[in-house]
């Protein structure tokens, strides 16, 4: 099977890497928010697709995805479904730029990340506050992110769980040890007080919902919780913990 040419695709650069959750966004005007955050700087958001039985909250089909696809901004589809296999190709053939799915709906990921690899996705893997980070660690020479969510899927506007960053750490260190190119991905309760706590602990990628869109500014709060970040991260990585 040939593979089709790969969409645009950001791979870790040592940066930090802010990126807003649109479930949070204005649902009658989410092509005016995703342009108002390119516009400021965002050169990627994430799409929640829930099917009401992963996680208990309904959100968006595969049409949402091909109509808010805009400019160079990278548009990932995080899958919070029970049946990935199905909806994972069709949301690349939607036009995702990177799918990203969990351990817990599919034990055996190395098929379905061929698939989506073959459909010119990139590939991302998820897990949830009850499953431990070790799983994903077979796995991280096949994808392109490793996704820790810090809150119960299913909705924005959680408490950010510290009790979970003893996984970033654990996957900062495996990610870091092999040697590997991939997205180190926090999701849940992120803003200008968790993040720096998160890249602390190694993530690279900090997905933000209400702590960007609830804000009055959404382009200041996304920018705030970049800076806040940036200097942890940075301060780690010249800290020489990091083995960047
Ligand atoms: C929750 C979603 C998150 C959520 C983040 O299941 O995966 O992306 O939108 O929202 P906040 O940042 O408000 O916790």
């Amino acid at each position: 099977m040939t593979s089709r040419p790969l969409r645009r695709r950001h791979v870790p650069d040592g940066k930090v890497c802010v990126v807003p959750s649109l479930l949070a966004a204005d649902p009658g005007a989410l092509r005016r928010d995703i342009s108002r955050v390119a516009a400021g700087g965002a050169r990627w958001a994430t799409l929640d697709v829930m099917d009401g039985h992963f996680v208990p909250n309904l959100s968006y089909g595969p049409q949402v995805m091909a109509a808010l696809r805009q400019g160079t901004m990278m548009l990932d589809a995080h899958l919070m479904v029970e049946d990935p296999q199905k909806y994972g190709p069709i949301f690349a053939k939607a036009g995702a730029d990177m799918v990203i799915f969990h351990i817990e709906a599919c034990p055996r990921p190395l098929r379905l990340a061929r698939r989506l690899r073959a459909a010119g996705s990139g590939v991302g893997l998820g897990v949830k506050p009850g499953t431990p980070a070790s799983k994903l660690i077979p796995f991280l020479p096949d994808i392109d992110l490793a996704l820790v969510m810090m809150v119960e899927p299913g909705f924005g506007g959680q408490a950010f769980m510290p009790s979970m960053l003893p996984k970033v750490r654990l996957l900062r260190e495996a990610i870091d040890r092999k040697g590997l190119k991939v997205w180190l991905a926090v999701d849940g309760g992120i803003n200008v007080k968790a993040a720096p706590l998160a890249a602390a602990a190694g993530a690279d990628c900090l997905v933000a919902g209400s702590g960007i869109f609830a804000a009055k500014d959404p382009v200041d709060a996304m920018r705030s919780i970049g800076e806040a970040a940036r200097k942890e991260f940075d301060r780690l990585k010249t800290g020489g913990t990091h083995g960047r």
